[in-house]
């Protein structure tokens, strides 16, 4: 019997995000295009035998108690199965991280989801994929999507999932401000507070707006591979929130612009914003550019890609 499993957990970008209207639970309904990258935490379960769960993370923003998710993960999984956890004792889950916190490419998600397939099989408990994105669903809406990876659209909250021909090695760059982060429940309040008049509600509308994204040019582009098209044909609602109150940011876009990067855009809520290159020298020149261009001591920078699954379990 295994201890300990050590898996991967892999950030997203959002391709598109489209803010539909508000739900009666109180959050958005969204059409999203969400695609993982190979910029990866580990996250680690082990047995403790203490009967309860501890946190370690090599990060310092990184809040080790009782509202991290990868913390959360574990005590839903004990509440559902609380023989087995009994049985087993408790956990320690060690995160070592790679994403950069708050930057609107699913870290925390990511390491929530983690703890959720590393406990189904620490515990020997067998449930299956869409069993545990279930549980996920409960913890955040980019939890379901993190535990499978690859490329999908997602509706609803965003844990509504419909998979796509996975992208290939796509070359990325990353770049975010290590000083600036962003709350989405800010982003997404920030946009209610503006954009509401325009929210839809009726559920046929809703409804065709998804099946627009379904037929839509960039799920063609994605499809097909194609790059370019991908690049001019992404978007992201909240940047029309989150810019304007971040100037950085809107600066930072501005500087990807002026590279050879096919197109540039936010992640999510933000503060991260990447651009897709033709290739991985393209990627490393963007990275240099970016780095010489803006003097900042705080701009991090990576060049990743596209990765076409999700959590994995690192033999
Ligand atoms: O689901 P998650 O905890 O990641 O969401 C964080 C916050 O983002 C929510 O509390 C809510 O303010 C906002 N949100 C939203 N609609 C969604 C997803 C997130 O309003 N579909």
């Amino acid at each position: 019997m295994m201890h300990s499993y050590r898996l991967r957990a892999p950030g997203k970008i959002n391709l598109a995000l489209e803010i539909i209207g508000d739900r009666s639970d109180g959050f958005h309904e969204l059409v999203m295009i969400m695609q993982s990258i190979a910029l990866a935490d580990q996250v680690e379960v082990r047995s403790n035998g203490l009967q309860e769960v501890r946190l370690f993370c090599n990060h310092p923003q990184v809040p080790l108690d009782a509202s991290n998710l990868a913390h959360r993960a574990a005590v839903l999984m004990a509440e559902n199965f609380p023989e087995v956890a009994a049985n087993y004792g408790g956990v320690d889950i060690t995160i070592e991280k790679q994403l950069p916190v708050a930057a609107g490419l699913a870290g925390g998600s990511g390491n929530g989801a983690a703890v959720l397939v590393g406990l189904n099989l620490l515990w020997q408990l067998g449930l299956t994929q869409p069993e545990l994105q279930r549980l996920g669903a409960q913890l955040g809406s980019d939890v379901p999507f993190s535990i499978a990876g690859g490329t999908a659209i997602a509706t609803g909250r965003g844990e509504q999932l419909d998979a796509i021909a996975g992208l290939h090695d796509l070359p990325l760059v990353l770049a975010k401000y290590e000083n600036l982060g962003v709350s989405t429940p800010w982003a997404y309040q920030a946009y209610r507070s503006q954009f509401s008049g325009e929210y839809i509600s009726e559920p046929a509308a809703i409804a065709q707006r998804t099946a627009q994204i379904h037929a839509g040019e960039l799920v063609k582009a994605i499809t097909h591979q194609d790059g370019p098209a991908i690049a001019r044909l992404m978007h992201n609602d909240l940047e029309k929130v989150v810019l304007p109150a971040h100037p950085q940011v809107a600066q930072l876009k501005g500087a990807f612009q002026e590279t050879e990067a096919l197109g540039t855009m936010m992640s999510g809520s933000g503060p991260t914003v990447f651009g897709i290159c033709e290739s991985l020298a393209a990627a490393d020149r963007v990275k240099q550019h970016l780095t010489e261009a803006i003097a900042d001591p705080h701009l991090q920078v990576w060049t990743t890609t596209t990765l076409n699954g999700g959590i994995e379990i690192i033999p």
